[in-house]
Formats: C-alpha cells, sequence, structure tokens
C-alpha cells in the first residue's frame, strides 16, 4: 500500500488562531535535548517504530519489549503481574524491574516506561490509598487539597515502580447520563481548570528542568482530548457536534492550565467531534494542541482507539500517525500494528519526519523524567517501600477530601446527631468498600470485589461505629433496616453500583429500580418515628425526590473510595455538641429535579448546605420521573422467564410466518409443533421450557422488541449476549444463532455447537461475544432481536435470563462460527 491511497486527516474544520496560544515550560536543558536528538541518530527505523508502541501487560512479555523495541507499556483495568488484578505490590515492582531490564538490552538501551490508570488514588493496587473520584473533588472546592492528593498518588506510584499516571481526566462533563462523568471534577470549565494545574503540579512537581523522577513524582496525562464529555446523548466513546466556539471555550479550558503547567502526556479520546474521530484528527491534534498551544510533551491514543478512525483497523492505522499522535496504544494489537507501521514507514506513507517527531517526543518526556539515568525500577527512590501504600498520613488526606467533597442537601434540624446514642445504619451500600469506591478500583469496572480486598480501609458503616462507640454510644448495622435495638437515629445509605466506561450510561438520570429499595426502609424507620439521615453513594446526581422527601437529612457522599470515616467525621457532633468540622462541599454540577436531562433543576451548581446555616424547612417535591423509561437501563431482555418491559418471547418458523407471541404458559404454536410452559430456575417458575418438534420449516425462538436498541458500544467494548439456559434433550440438526435489525434478519446466522454439546439438564451461562454479531455483518446499532435461536430440527431448551454481561459471567462462550 502506498501513501497516495490513505486518505487526509481531516483539519480543515479547525481555526487555529482562534484558540490561545499557550507558553509551554522550558523542561529540557540544552544537553537533555542534545542527548535524545543523539539517540535518535543512533536507531533504527525499526527501534523508531517500536519506540511510538505500547503494549498491555496482559499480552506483551519483556522479551517482545527486547526483541520488538517498546518504548511502553500499560496495564489496563484488568490486567495484573501474572494475569492477577489482585497481585500484591511486590509483583508490579518486580514486573516493573523485568520489562525494565529487558528495554536496556537493547543498543541504544531505551529505558521502557510504564503507565497505569491511577485516577484515584494508584487505584489498581490492593492497600493503596483511594481518594474520593473527580466529581467528589469537583465539590470540595480546593485546589492545595488536589495538589496534595496528586503528589500523594504520585508517591505511591513510585512504590511500585511505575512512572506514569494516565490522569487527570479533565473531561468537562455535559451530560451525566455518561457513565464516566464521575472521572471528571465537574460540568463548570472554570472549576475543572482551576483543578488542573494543581493535579498536575502534584503529580509531576512544578515545572522545571530537574528531573521527574529526582523528585516524588510521575509523568501525568491530561485526557481524554477533546470534547469526551460533548458526546450526544452522553453515549461513551460517542460524537460530539458542538461548535469550534464550544469546543474550545468548554472542552478546551482545562488544556491551558495543562499546558502552563507542563503536563508530560495527552492522550487523545475514543470520541469524535463532528463525526470525525480525535485520534485521527490533526487540525486538533497537530495544528492546535501542538502548533497552536505549543504543547512540548507526547500524545498518546486511549485503548485501540485508533482502530476506530476511518480507514483504519486495530493493526494499521496510519492516518492517526499522519494526524500527530506520538504513542499507541496497542494493548493487544500491537506486533500486527508495529509490522503494518514499519512497512508504512518504509513505504512512504507515513513521512519518516513524522516518525522522528514522535519519537523526539517520547524520548523528551523519558529524557524529562530522568528515566535514563534513574536505574532499575526497584534502586529508585520510594520503590518497594510498601508502607508508603496506604501510609496514615495519605488516607487522613483522603479522609480530609472525603469530608471536603460531602454535599448537604437537606437538614430539617436531625444533624448532627448526637454520639452517645443508638445509631442503626441501614442501606445496601454501607459496608461495602467496592461500592463507595466505584470504577477504577482495583478492576475496570470496580467490580467482582469484597472487603478483604481493601486491607486497612475503612467502610462508611466502620466509620459511623468506631465514632459512635468512641463517644460512649452504640452502632447496629442492619441493612434491610430491621433492628435489634429501636435506634435513636438511623443512617440510610444507599446509591449507584460501580460502574466504569460504557456499562455505566444509563438514559436517564435514576437509580436502577432494585437500588431504590432503601427508600421503602426509609419510610419504615420514619413511620417508626425514628429520625432518618440518607447518604448517597453515587457518581453524578440523580433524581431522588422520593428519598430526599422520606429522609430528615441527606448528605450526597459521591464515590469517597477507601477513608468511609471521613462521613462520620461530619454526621456527629462532639461529646460538648460543638461541631469538629462543617459541612464545605458545593456541588459541582446542577442537581435535577426530574429524571430528564436537560429538564428542570433541583439544587443549583454550587448549592450545599453547611451547619452554620441551621436547619432548613422542607417542602414536598413531586415524585413524578417526568420521563418514560423505569431507570432498569436496559442490558436486561429477559429475566426470571419474562420479557424485560418492551421486549417479547416469540416462537416462530425460522423463515417467518406466524409467530406465538408468548404471554402466558403453558402456550402451544406452529401448528402445535411448539409448546412453551413454566419451568423451574433459581425460583418457581423463573424459566421457560420449550419442547419443539421438527419440522419441515424450522423454529426459532426470539426476543424482540419494537424499537430497536443501539449496542454499537457494547460491541466494541467486548461485551458478550448472555443466555442462561438448560438443555432437555439432545437437538436433532444443528442450531444457530442471530440478530434482527429493525424487524429483519440482519448479518448471517452464527453456528452455535457449544449449546448442542451441553449436557442435558445442566443449568449453563452461554456467552456470544456481541462482535460476532458485528462480524456476521449485522447493524448493531439498530437491534430489535439480540437474541434468536433457530434450527431445523427438534429442539429442547429452558431459558431464564438473557442479558448483556461479560465473559467472566459466562459458563461457555461460543466461537465465531460462521452458519
Ligand atoms: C480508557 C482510558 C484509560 C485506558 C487505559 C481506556 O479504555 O478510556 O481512560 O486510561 O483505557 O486503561
Ligand atoms: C481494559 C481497560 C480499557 C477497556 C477499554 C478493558 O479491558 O482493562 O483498561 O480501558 O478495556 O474498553
Amino acid at each position: 500500500m502506498h501513501g497516495a491511497v490513505v486518505p487526509d486527516a481531516p483539519s480543515s474544520a479547525v481555526h487555529p488562531q482562534q484558540w490561545p496560544e499557550v507558553a509551554y515550560p522550558q523542561v529540557l536543558t540544552a544537553s537533555g535535548e542534545a542527548h535524545v536528538r543523539a539517540l535518535l541518530a543512533r536507531m533504527s527505523v525499526e527501534q523508531k517504530v517500536g519506540q511510538i508502541i505500547q503494549a498491555d501487560i496482559g499480552s506483551v512479555t519483556p522479551r517482545d519489549v527486547r526483541e520488538y523495541h517498546l518504548g511502553s507499556v500499560l496495564n489496563g483495568g484488568n490486567s495484573g503481574p501474572g494475569g492477577n488484578d489482585l497481585a500484591p505490590a511486590r509483583d508490579w515492582l518486580a514486573l516493573a524491574d523485568a520489562f525494565y531490564a529487558a528495554s536496556m538490552e537493547n543498543t541504544p538501551a531505551i529505558p521502557v516506561m510504564w503507565g497505569t490508570d491511577a485516577v484515584h488514588g494508584h487505584s489498581n493496587i490492593v492497600g493503596a490509598t483511594l481518594f474520593p473520584h473527580n466529581v467528589g473533588l469537583g465539590a470540595a472546592r480546593d485546589p492545595d487539597l488536589i495538589e496534595r492528593i496528586g503528589r500523594i498518588t504520585a508517591i505511591e506510584i513510585r512504590v511500585t515502580g511505575q512512572e506514569w499516571t494516565f490522569a487527570p481526566t479533565v473531561t468537562v462533563p455535559q451530560d451525566y447520563r455518561w457513565g464516566r462523568a464521575y472521572e471528571g471534577y465537574s460540568s463548570d470549565p472554570a472549576l475543572v481548570a482551576s483543578y488542573v494545574g494543581s493535579m498536575i503540579r502534584g503529580l509531576q512537581g512544578p515545572p522545571s528542568i530537574a528531573p521527574i523522577l529526582a523528585g516524588p513524582h510521575v509523568a501525568a496525562s491530561t485526557k481524554h482530548f477533546l470534547a469526551d464529555g460533548a458526546t450526544v446523548d452522553g453515549k461513551d466513546q460517542g460524537d460530539a457536534t458542538v461548535s469550534e466556539l464550544e469546543l474550545r471555550l468548554i472542552h478546551g479550558a482545562p488544556y491551558i492550565p495543562a499546558m502552563e503547567n507542563g503536563v508530560a502526556t495527552v492522550m487523545t479520546s475514543f470520541s469524535s467531534w463532528q463525526g470525525v474521530k480525535i485520534a485521527g484528527h490533526k487540525g486538533l491534534i497537530t495544528d492546535i494542541l501542538k502548533d497552536r498551544m505549543n504543547f512540548g510533551g507526547f500524545v498518546v491514543t486511549d485503548w485501540n482507539a485508533h482502530g476506530q478512525v476511518a480507514g483504519c483497523s486495530n493493526a494499521s492505522c496510519p492516518v492517526a500517525a499522519n494526524a500527530g499522535i506520538d504513542m499507541f496504544m496497542a494493548p493487544d494489537s500491537w506486533r500486527a500494528l508495529y509490522a503494518s507501521t514499519l512497512a508504512q514507514v518504509k513505504d512512504g506513507t507515513i513521512p519518516m519526519a513524522r516518525l522522528d517527531d514522535a519519537v523526539l517526543r517520547v524520548l523528551r518526556v523519558k529524557q524529562r523524567l530522568g528515566l535514563f539515568d534513574a536505574g532499575k525500577p526497584s534502586a529508585r527512590a520510594y520503590s518497594g517501600r510498601y508502607e508508603l501504600l496506604g501510609a496514615p498520613e495519605h488516607r487522613a488526606v483522603a479522609r480530609e477530601a472525603v469530608r471536603k467533597s460531602l454535599v448537604l442537601l437537606k437538614n430539617t434540624g436531625v444533624l448532627p446527631l448526637k454520639p452517645r446514642a443508638h445509631i442503626l445504619v441501614a442501606g445496601d451500600g454501607a459496608d461495602d468498600i467496592a461500592r463507595q469506591s466505584g470504577g477504577w478500583t482495583l478492576s475496570w469496572q470496580g467490580t467482582g470485589l469484597d472487603n478483604s480486598d481493601f486491607p486497612g480501609a475503612t467502610s462508611l458503616w466502620h466509620g459511623i461505629e468506631q465514632n459512635v462507640t468512641a463517644a460512649g454510644g452504640s452502632a447496629e448495622l442492619a441493612p434491610d433496616g430491621a433492628y435489634k435495638q429501636r435506634p435513636d437515629a438511623a443512617i440510610v445509605v444507599f446509591g449507584e453500583t460501580p460502574y466504569a466506561e460504557f456499562q455505566g450510561d444509563i438514559p436517564s438520570l435514576q437509580l436502577r429500580p432494585e437500588l431504590r429499595r432503601p427508600f421503602a426502609t426509609m419510610r419504615k424507620l420514619k413511620a417508626a418515628g425514628i429520625p432518618v439521615v440518607a447518604v448517597m453513594i453515587t457518581g453524578r446526581p440523580l433524581f431522588v425526590n422520593e428519598a430526599l422527601n422520606e429522609a430528615d437529612a441527606f448528605v450526597t457522599a459521591w464515590l469517597p473510595g477507601s477513608e468511609g470515616g471521613g462521613v462520620a467525621d461530619l454526621l456527629f457532633a462532639r461529646k460538648d455538641g460543638t461541631m469538629a468540622f462543617d459541612f464545605q462541599g458545593r456541588l459541582p454540577t446542577a442537581w435535577p429535579a426530574t429524571a430528564k436531562h436537560g429538564g428542570p433543576t433541583l439544587f443549583p451548581f454550587g448549592y450545599g448546605l453547611t451547619y452554620a446555616d441551621g436547619p432548613q424547612p422542607w417542602t414536598a417535591l413531586s415524585q413524578d420521573s417526568q420521563v418514560a423509561d423505569d431507570g432498569s437501563g436496559g442490558g436486561v431482555f429477559f429475566d426470571k422467564g419474562q420479557p424485560a418491559t418492551s421486549w417479547s418471547l416469540t416462537v416462530s418458523e425460522a423463515d417467518g410466518g406466524d409467530p406465538l407471541r408468548v404471554t402466558t404458559v403453558p402456550a402451544t404454536g406452529l401448528s402445535g409443533r411448539a409448546t412453551v410452559q413454566a419451568a423451574d430456575h433459581s425460583v418457581q417458575e423463573g424459566a421457560r421450557q420449550f419442547v419443539i418438534a421438527a419440522g419441515p420449516d424450522g423454529a426459532a425462538i426470539e426476543i424482540n422488541a419494537q424499537n430497536a436498541v443501539d449496542l454499537s458500544r457494547e460491541t466494541n467494548g467486548d461485551v458478550l449476549l448472555l443466555a442462561t439456559l438448560r438443555l432437555d434433550a439432545p437437538p436433532s440438526a444443528p442450531v444457530s444463532m442471530s440478530v434482527r435489525c429493525d424487524g429483519v434478519d440482519c448479518g448471517r446466522a452464527l453456528r452455535l455447537p457449544e449449546l448442542t454439546a451441553l449436557t442435558p439438564g445442566q443449568w449453563r451461562v452461554l456467552g456470544v461475544p456481541l462482535k460476532c454479531f458485528a462480524a456476521t455483518g449485522a447493524d448493531m446499532t439498530r437491534i430489535t432481536a439480540p437474541f434468536r435461536v433457530s434450527t431445523g430440527g427438534s429442539l429442547n431448551i429452558s431459558l431464564s435470563r438473557v442479558a448483556l454481561g461479560s465473559g467472566a459471567e459466562a459458563g461457555v462462550v461460543a466461537k465465531c462460527a460462521l452458519d
């Protein structure tokens, strides 16, 4: 392939001269610059290409790093040493040494750089201090605190030998239905911008020609450039359609202090602006960020994001290189990408001058870190000082951050509580550290964890218990509110469960129905005359008027992290009745009056009560969400033998015909050939059993809806369609699976030998990667039937649930074999 066939990276849409010119500080000495240029002159083209590629530790070995001269490695949210996400700190350091040693065996020796998502503390490491997620820090309105958090985070990263964090996230989310909104400080560009310099100085140290690694510091990365928080409907990896003016004034604002403070790297966004993926947008990356704003570090792409650029795949993307990115994050695709990029440089598709510029930028950051002289990771300052992970003085700052982030929305006088009393702690979120820590905690989505994974951390419950017992009172934990001893007051902790990318995207601003159960607990307690304090764990403001009405006081705790004791600090008075602290948290974005994005505001940006304000009267709020969806958020199509709201279960002849719509059981269809009856699974009648005899026209079991759903983001995110089923008798002919788009067949059918091979009589979760359907040609943006099983033979199966989920939840994963 030659250069002429590669489309030009788009750049014409922007007007760089309208963007601010920023002075990027001088961070290299003349001899440092001379050093990296001399190195470049000694590098082969293979070495240069390797230098701009980053692989994930789950898919690369130290030997690969040496052989391919890779410039960088990262650990994705679910990657850990030896495949263990929860590996002890010393394993991380040992692996850092191994990668470093491998990189130094080459000539010239160029040390590898390891990037990690230390986004709320060194949050991939068991035992590290976990700070509140950024939305809570936005509430604190305290730039000095942010700088201290950055510094502590950097020190804890250094303990395990990494030198680069993919933080801070400087997104300015405009739609909190986006599941990553909590990663941003605020919807207000000025508030975000006021934090960026502090965080960068905390992480990297103030801009200077002194090596970053000489101090307690690491390289930072502002992400995700640009306008990740502007996508339509808050869709993750979606399209921002805003004007260039909004792009500059709202989403560009944080990049001014980022440049002024010499941020070492910038990560591009998965999203697009006006239909063009940022990773391939030359106008934004080269013309604005580099040429106009004078960015002197390097630009790294996001996780295989280059594969989404028009004309690219994960294995090849000259457009991104030519648009100005300096490092490809190619977690598992690095090997093929290395080969294609090398070929593209050799044939001129990627100009050598562009490659040299990218390599120089990477080398400059390494020079600025002091990496060439730092020695192996374990020999550097702070390395291996495991006592610094979650050190008491670090946790004290995290606890201060929790206190400062709490926002008091209602207090009719019940707060502060007297600690010499009997306190009930209820609600499903009270004693759950993973829940209060949110996504990007030990695992990618922050799921699959329990309190034992958080040594040294304090749940909200334990913080309350400690506070109360120290004052001579007593506390009781009863998640459902069924107390043993009548309490003087109750604290009900409720809210969201952890999520990260796209799994937290929601159609409207409300909690899932099962997460609203604590509202009934509040009501019961109130009815019994017990004062109730509601504490909400959440990544975003949601429509929770019912809880606001029920409770006598309401505190938003956001995602406080490992130091749950900070909540009790503000709920309880001291023994003498005075308060050690007052609330200072103010809403970092407006709180909605309904579940509708863009609907009326209940509490404005900046709202937050204090003890100094005294008790405030309350007028009951409407409990009408003003939206049609029930908050269940999609993703479950069939559960406990029943289709979810707006979905139907049908049995039909494989090539159409009159379908049997199963509303009640038993049901008979296909001229008597098919029967459907109730079967038990987990609960009585929690499944449907299908007995279908072979017939000339075959048969299909389908779950479908009138309106199409867009599953493209889930398809990108390695999500599977999971069917919980039992084979009741071996099928007499092959079985296949497909989806339907806009009511008609789309894509080819997948063969499903995995179903036929199941042991009859046993319940299994069969997973089919959504990617398989996309590969058959189905338009995943228009799905009306996510589940369709068909056969020309007999079929005897029972089906309990059909939902989206991860590979970890599947007992058997189907291959993408085409029918
Ligand atoms: C996320 C980034 C993250 C990267 C590495 C991506 O999917 O969007 O924020 O830094 O993965 O884990
Ligand atoms: C990784 C994350 C990454 C995500 C991208 C996950 O498997 O662990 O780090 O951000 O994929 O979709």
